[in-house]
Parts: structure tokens; sequence; C-alpha cells
């Protein structure tokens, strides 16, 4: 199939790239690179030998979006562009309104005047805001969310399955990622935040490397067994397969699609740092610090919906998370710079 790549210069987008090219899939990348470098497309290039068409484009520009539309046939979009820090959308909401839900809507309105009618969309776990229930299964019902980042997550959903209903043509598999870490084994392509991470792993990676003196972990008081939160981590090429594996359900005119893409396991912080250090044989301080705003005690999925419908399930363990990361920030001490 032929797709179009919506961020597909940033973290997810770039290692999902790789895995569509291994399948046999072609691409082409509009990103507006307000959160990535062109240099990973390069480096995508180099680990999988293809050249990937791109175009800078913001999403919220129609013309921009016709212009590479009228060039191509597409088969099916995979929209990963939009805003995702959770900090940011407390104090910029507007900003991640328009450019998550504004930029959305542009992009829909383009593909099907162009008769594009297949799309998948990176949805997340935090639209189940404080779980109902765990392990995390698809029946599992939306909650609130405790940002605006996360609600727009939760609002589009709600757009596209209004959409899909409408307009049966369409064919939407909403993925709702868990925690992705890790990066490409061989070490040039992986997540590159700007500032101070807001995220653990890249804030371990680089306590490690010297870059902050210590790691604070956000409580030690949950109702957990050791007390810190537990998630869900996925290797990010274990989430990049997922959108194959969910391309596979276009193909076959799933209409509206939902799967957690999880491994089932939960980790709390400590158990992060603890196999972290143990696998990369590096220290991580840390120091115990307040509970973060919104955080909660425990999230991890089902994900065997995912297994029973699509034939997808996470292959990456803890370890290679923890390797993959060191080996990427060791390598890439000041990410793509
Ligand atoms: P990322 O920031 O690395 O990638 C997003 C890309 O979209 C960036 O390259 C950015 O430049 C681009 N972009 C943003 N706004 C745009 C716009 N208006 N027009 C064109 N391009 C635009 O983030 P990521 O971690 O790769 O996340 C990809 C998607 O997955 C996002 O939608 C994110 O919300 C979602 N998601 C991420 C996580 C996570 O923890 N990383 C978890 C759940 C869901
Ligand atoms: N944590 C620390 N110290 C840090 C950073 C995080 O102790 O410096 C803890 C958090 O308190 C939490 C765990 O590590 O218990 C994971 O935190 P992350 O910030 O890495 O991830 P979250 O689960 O909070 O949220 C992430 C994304 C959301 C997304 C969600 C589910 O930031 O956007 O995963 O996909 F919605």
């Amino acid at each position: 199939m032929n797709i179009l790549v919506t961020g597909g210069a940033g973290f997810i987008g770039s290692h999902t790239l790789i895995e569509l090219y291994k399948a046999g899939h072609t691409a082409v990348v509009v990103d507006n690179l307000s959160n990535s470098n062109p240099e990973s497309l390069n480096r995508v290039e180099r680990i999988s030998g293809v050249k990937t068409p791109f175009y800078k484009v913001d999403i919220r520009d129609r013309k921009g979006l016709d212009n590479v539309l009228d060039q191509y046939t597409f088969d099916a979009c995979i929209h990963f562009a939009g805003l995702k820090s959770v900090g940011e959308s407390v104090s910029k909401p507007t900003e991640y309104y328009d450019n998550n839900i504004n930029g959305t809507l542009v992009l829909l309105q383009a593909l099907e005047a162009h008769g594009c009618r297949n799309l998948i969309f990176s949805s997340s776990a935090t639209v189940y805001g404080n779980p109902a229930f765990i392990p995390i299964t698809e029946e599992c019902p939306k909650g609130v969310c405790t940002n605006p980042y996360g609600w727009t997550k939760s609002m589009l959903e709600q757009i596209l399955t209004d959409m899909q209903k409408a307009n049966p043509m369409w064919n939407i598999v909403l993925l709702r990622y868990f925690n992705p870490i890790g990066a490409h084994p061989s070490g040039l392509i992986g997540e590159n935040p700007n500032g101070i991470p807001n995220n653990l792993m890249p804030y371990v990676t680089q306590v490690a490397i010297g870059r902050r003196p210590e790691l604070g972990v956000f409580g030690n008081d949950y109702d957990t067994p050791d007390g810190t939160g537990v998630r869900d981590y996925i290797h990010v090429c274990d989430l990049a397969s997922g959108h194959v594996a969910a391309l596979k359900a276009i193909q076959a005119k799933c209409g509206l699609g939902l799967y957690n893409l999880g491994t089932g396991q939960g980790y709390s912080v400590l158990d992060i740092v603890k196999a972290f250090e143990r696998v990369n044989g590096v220290p991580v301080p840390y120091s115990i610090k307040p509970r973060r705003a919104g955080d909660i005690a425990t999230c991890y999925s089902d994900p065997s919906k995912a297994f029973r419908e699509l034939g997808w399930k996470a292959q990456f363990g803890i370890d290679e998370m923890c390797r993959d990361s060191w080996n990427w920030q060791k390598n890439n001490p000041n990410g793509f710079e």
C-alpha cells in the first residue's frame, strides 16, 4: 500500500516507516518539523535503504496538503502529527486544540476530497483517565482526562467515530498506545525531546549520560508493590509493527477498529531504574519527590484483542527497551544535532 504518514519525522513515525518498508509498503511524509528534525528521515534511509519523499507541511494548511495529495494516490493515511506534551497543553490549551483537533479536521477533509478514506489514528491510554479496571481492555469506559492533550485524543476519537458512522466508506483504526520507549536497535533513530524531558525513559537516559544529576521519582506512596507508579512500557519497534498489522484491518474493510497497543505487563518506576542499571551497567541516581499532579497509580493494558484480531503481539521485553534506549542516547548525546 502507499501510505501518507503525517508526523513521520517524529519518534513513533520514523520507527513506523522502517516497519512499513520491511512489509513492502511505500510512504510519503508530511511534517511541519515543530517537534522533529528531518535528519530522522536520513537515518531511516540508512537503516532501510529507502528514501522517503518528504514535504514540510502543517496539517492545518489545506493547500499544502492538497499539493501532496494531488501528486500521489494514497491507500491509507497513518496520522501521527500532533503536539504531545502534557504539561505544555495545560499552559497552552488553545494551541493544542487548534493543532491537534483543527489539524485533524483539515486533514480529514483533504483526504475525503482525494478519495482516501482509510486512516490509522494515534490515540493514547490517557483516554481511559483513571481506569475503571486493570488490566485495561478496550471495553473499559473512557474516563476524565486530566489535561487538554488527553482531551484532544479523547475528542478526536469521538470525531472519528462519528465520521465513520456517518460515512461507512471510511475505515478507521484507533490505536491506543500505552508507554512507548526504546529505539531502533541500530541506535540511529530514537526519541529526541526538546528541553527537560517530561517522560520517564528520556529522563533516565539523560541522567545516565550525565546531562542531569538525578532522576526525581514522582511519589513512592501509591498503592503499588513498591509505591511508585506502574505503567505498560512498550518498545517503539513493537508499536511501529502494530501499525502495519492495523493496515491489514483497513485492507479487510474493518469499518471502525479500536485496539490497545501495549505489552500487558506493568513495571514500576523503580523496576525501570533497576532494569536500566542492570542491563546497561550504568548507575541512575534518583531521589523520591512529591507526586506529579494528574498521575495515576497503575495503568497497563490487556492487549489480547490486537492479537486475536490483528495477529499482533509485542515481541520485546523490558531488557531490550532499556538496552535500545541507552544505545540511542549514548550514540546521539545531543539527539539529531
Ligand atoms: P513526536 O512529537 O516525536 O512526533 C509528532 C510529529 O508530528 C513531529 O514530528 C511534529 O513535528 C509533527 N507535527 C506536530 N504538529 C504538526 C502539524 N500541525 N502539522 C504537521 N506536523 C506536525 O511524537 P511521537 O511520540 O512520535 O507521537 C506520535 C503520535 O502519537 C502523536 O499524535 C502523539 O500524541 C501520539 N502518542 C504518543 C505517545 C508517546 O508517549 N510518545 C503516547 C500516546 C500517543
Ligand atoms: N516519572 C517519574 N519521574 C520522571 C518522569 C516520570 O517518576 O521524571 C513517573 C511518572 O510519575 C509515572 C511514570 O514515571 O509514574 C511514567 O511517566 P511518563 O511521564 O513517562 O508517562 P505517563 O504514563 O505519565 O504518560 C505517557 C505520556 C502520555 C500518554 C501516556 C499513555 O506522557 O501522553 O503515557 O500513553 F498519554
